[in-house]
């Protein structure tokens, strides 16, 4: 009989942990979710027994409870873990800078203290395309190479380059023991086919394919278009955009790719999660446009603090090490967008009302 690896997920109730728990499913992994529904709802984990058939141990607990945390440790065997909580909204790091430190670095430590304590040293983690900054300042370097210089330009991404540096600093320490995926996600987008899971942001999105979703189901006016001064084909930035799917088979390939290492080896390696093509603001519009089937109003406004012109991976050495590439491209992320926008206008809520865990 061969025993399943049992995987915790953290932040697994939000957008791309609940996609990469389908896929940990799919690829006969088990898993237990800890996330303190900060930025999402029980609904996702409920939603993701229904789609995977399976019962999912959920723990409503946060990160920096150390006790709490522990707990899950004591009553499941873990094999690794995919760490995707966190603060992510670039914007509001600038004006609560602490509570993203202390909530992304501190509840990242607590977690590697336990790793280390319950000897579990197999880790994947949520870096970002932001630890590049600017990364347009190396134009030689687009598409990005991981090889390319570091340097955030906010809060959030300081966070994501603290993070990385605390995990080199602990694989240095002892090189044969810790197995570090370092995954830098580009622009993740889309939902699940099945329309179950999808994202859900709080308040109004920062991001374009949310913002877009919901003007086009009806609860926003227009899309602002930031800028169409910019030195592209259209004038508008250039992201690389990639499919949330995709992106957590991402996960999957990398935690084979650290199951694949030798027990006593060790390693600390960053990937870069993208298509490695770009696409503009406009391009994307026109994609969901056609999607939806519904010519979304904008106005072009002006630019974006901190918005700079080329985002786009360099993804090879994920294509060569991992045997990872994306097979998703953003006309079917809008498709499976629009799946998900219209069969859940208000996300998880039903009518504005979202069920909550444990009462
Ligand atoms: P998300 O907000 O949907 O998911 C994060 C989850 O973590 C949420 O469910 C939240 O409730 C939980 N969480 C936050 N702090 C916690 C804490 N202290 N203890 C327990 N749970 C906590 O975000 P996402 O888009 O799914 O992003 C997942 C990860 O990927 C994050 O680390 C994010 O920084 C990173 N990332 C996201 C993007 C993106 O564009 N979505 C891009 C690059 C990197
Ligand atoms: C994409 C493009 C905007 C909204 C962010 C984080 C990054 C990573 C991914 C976590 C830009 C334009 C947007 C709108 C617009 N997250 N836009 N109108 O900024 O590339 O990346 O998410 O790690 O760290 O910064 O993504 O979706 O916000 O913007 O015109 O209402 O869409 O100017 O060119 P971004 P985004």
């Amino acid at each position: 009989m061969t025993t399943q690896k049992r995987v915790l997920v953290t932040g697994g109730a939000g957008y791309i942990g609940s996609h990469t728990v389908v896929e940990l499913i799919e690829n006969g992994y088990e898993c237990v979710i800890v996330d303190n529904l900060c930025n999402s709802s029980y609904d996702s984990v409920a939603r993701l027994e229904i789609l995977t058939k399976h019962h999912i141990p959920f723990y409503k607990v946060d990160l920096c409870d150390h006790d709490g945390l522990e707990k899950v440790f004591q009553e499941h065997n873990i094999d690794s873990v995919i760490h995707f909580a966190g603060l992510k909204a670039v914007g509001e790091s600038t004006q609560i800078p602490l509570t993203y430190y202390h909530n992304n670095i501190l509840g990242t430590l607590v977690l590697l203290e336990l790793m280390q304590k319950y000897h579990v040293e197999k880790f994947v983690f949520s870096s970002s395309a932001t630890v590049y900054g600017d990364a347009t300042r190396f134009p030689d370097m687009i598409p990005i190479p991981e090889e390319c210089p570091l340097g955030p330009t906010n809060p959030y991404g300081q966070t994501k380059l603290g993070i990385e540096n605390i995990l080199r600093d602990l694989y240095n320490s002892q090189k044969d023991i810790w197995k570090v995926a370092i995954l830098r996600y580009f622009n993740p987008i889309g939902a699940h086919p099945s329309g179950l899971i999808g994202e859900d942001p709080l308040g109004i999105p920062n991001n374009l394919l949310p913002y877009m979703a919901q003007v086009a189901v009806g609860r926003r006016e227009k899309l602002y278009v930031f800028g169409n001064d910019y030195d592209s084909r259209d004038g508008t930035p250039i992201r690389d955009y990639i499919h949330v799917v995709d992106l957590a088979k991402g996960h999957i390939a990398s935690l084979k790719y650290l199951d694949a290492i030798d027990q006593k080896t060790g390693i600390c390696r960053e990937w870069n999660l993208g298509s490695g093509t770009g696409s503009t603001v406009l391009e994307v519009y026109r994609a969901f446009c056609d999607a939806s089937g519904i010519e979304i109003p904008y106005e072009i406004t002006g630019r974006r603090a901190g918005d700079v012109l080329n985002l786009t991976a360099k993804p090879d050495r994920a294509t060569k090490e991992l045997k990872w590439k994306t097979e998703l491209d953003v006309s079917i992320a809008c498709k499976d967008l629009w799946k998900w926008a219209t069969e859940n206008p208000f996300g998880y809520q039903l009518n504005g009302i979202s069920a909550t865990f444990g009462t």
